[in-house]
């Protein structure tokens, strides 16, 4: 019988280990290494040649004693390479490595329609361009840093609520009707029924409270945006929690702060490397001390004061106004975060718990990154009573919501949450002028490829 021989040593090829042992001392000056990569580069110097590999985090010199490297190698060859540490001091590994023999495992069929390894000429290209030749762009250094700016955020978000004693779980991504206003959701052929993509985890995350108590998801969201705008995708990455036993929906706000402070901080540190890439060498997201909260209301009005500008649109905020707020947290209280609370309610959906204080407002966010909502949240109604109510009051058929309206029949606990769109948040904290170079492969009104 044979049997899967799952432990036995392997042979990595991984440069990170190479530097953890160079800078450790293990490895020195003349020891023999094996690596793996891309050829990135090739520098022909006539009777050597400087070989850049491309490694998942970073880029590397190789020297390779040989003529007409060109001809042998080209770039995006995929190669295994055994050879050697060269020390020197002007290398930012602290060595090079001197090639003694390179085995080409794969490479390209065709030459590449762009020079992936040029920051300069890729940062001259079309966005439209760039994302047409995705496979190959994602590629760059400083794309792919993007990226992986990403996967911190998502990895800090999963990382920080697990240590916060919340669950995961999966929302069915294919769905009868939406929590959020069915106007703007994907229908698709479901056998002989209509079903639709899911526009937002809601009513599963509010179910699952009934469950878990603390749970969240990520996960993709599908919203048929018409409109092409530099902050909205067709699908993008929500991140989603929902939490029981809420005093009030400031216990949400205070989550959500020691959240991103968790994500920063993550950044900061295990993805220093990308940053620099990104954003500058050296630079790092600021450190998030106090977090300033604003009323919708007085939101509002400030705004008219400072801008003297008249409210033209008393129950929502437009993109220019979150502009400005943002501009005038991050002057005023050096924050670059800035919860909006207690919106209009005829602008919040049925499940939004109004304020009993002021029922024309509800118990509800949102919070600016840098001038852009990233986050909606809030405390949820969970009295059945009172959401079959306030659907009647909205001239909604309860019968209608049915399925819906199951958890709340049943009983839950007071409870609310929030879901973030993770696109935007890389794309504010990166500073990147669209939402599609903060997405892997975006989806919009007009691209459905790559
Ligand atoms: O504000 P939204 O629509 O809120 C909800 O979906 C609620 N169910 C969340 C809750 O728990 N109350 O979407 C949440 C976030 C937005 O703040 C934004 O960051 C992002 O998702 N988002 C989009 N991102 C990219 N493209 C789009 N078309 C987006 N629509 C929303
Ligand atoms: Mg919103």
């Amino acid at each position: 019988m044979d049997f899967v021989q799952y432990d036995r040593p392997r042979q990595t090829r991984d440069i990170e280990i190479v530097i953890q042992q160079f800078a450790d001392g293990s490895l020195k000056d003349g020891d023999e290494v094996k690596i793996r990569g891309a050829v990135h580069r090739i520098k022909d110097m006539g009777d050597f040649a400087f070989v850049i590999i491309r490694s998942p985090r970073r880029t590397f010199q190789c020297i390779w004693e040989t003529e007409d490297a060109a001809q042998k190698l080209s770039p995006e060859d995929w190669v295994l390479v055994d050879g050697t540490i060269a020390a020197d001091e002007r290398s930012p590994l602290g060595f090079d490595i001197r090639i003694s023999s390179v085995e080409k495992v794969g490479g390209p069929a065709e030459k590449l329609p762009l020079e992936i390894s040029n920051d300069r000429k890729m940062k001259n290209l079309q966005l439209e361009t760039l994302l047409d030749n995705r496979v190959v762009t994602l590629r760059n250094p400083r794309i792919r840093a993007i990226m992986r700016v990403a996967d911190g955020v998502m990895y800090g978000f999963r990382q920080f609520l697990r240590e916060e004693g919340f669950t995961e779980f999966v929302p069915p991504k294919m769905v009868m009707g939406g929590a959020e206003g069915g106007a703007d959701m994907f229908m698709v052929k479901y056998f002989d029924q209509r079903a639709y993509l899911n526009q937002s985890p809601q009513q599963y995350k509010q179910a699952m409270v009934g469950v878990f108590e603390k749970v969240f998801t990520v996960g993709p969201v599908f919203r048929g945006e018409n409109s092409n705008t530099p902050r909205h995708l067709t699908e993008f990455q929500g991140l989603d929690l929902e939490m029981g036993f809420i005093e009030s929906f400031q216990d949400l706000m205070e989550l959500e702060t020691r959240m991103f402070q968790y994500i920063f901080r993550l950044l900061n540190t295990e993805y220093a490397a990308e940053l620099d890439l990104v954003l500058g060498a050296g630079r790092r997201l600021p450190e998030l001390d106090k977090v300033p909260q604003i009323k919708f209301a007085d939101a509002k009005e400030l705004y008219a004061q400072k801008s003297g500008k008249k409210i033209t649109d008393p129950v929502d905020l437009a993109p220019e106004e979150e502009k400005w707020l943002g501009q005038y947290f991050l002057e005023e209280a050096g924050s670059p975060l800035v919860f909006v609370t207690h919106y209009p309610s005829v602008k919040r959906p049925f499940y939004a718990m109004d304020d009993p204080e002021n029922p024309r407002y509800t118990l509800s966010y949102d919070l600016l990154l840098y001038g852009l909502e990233v986050t909606t949240g809030g405390q949820r109604i969970h009295d059945y009573d009172q959401q079959v109510a306030k659907m009647k009051k909205r001239h909604m058929n309860p019968a209608d919501f049915e399925n819906y309206l199951t958890m709340h029949k049943y009983g839950l606990p007071p409870h609310g949450g929030f879901g973030l769109g993770l696109e935007r948040i890389v794309q504010k904290l990166l500073e990147l002028d669209n939402i599609r170079e903060a997405s892997a492969f975006p989806r919009d009104r007009n691209r459905l490829v790559p």
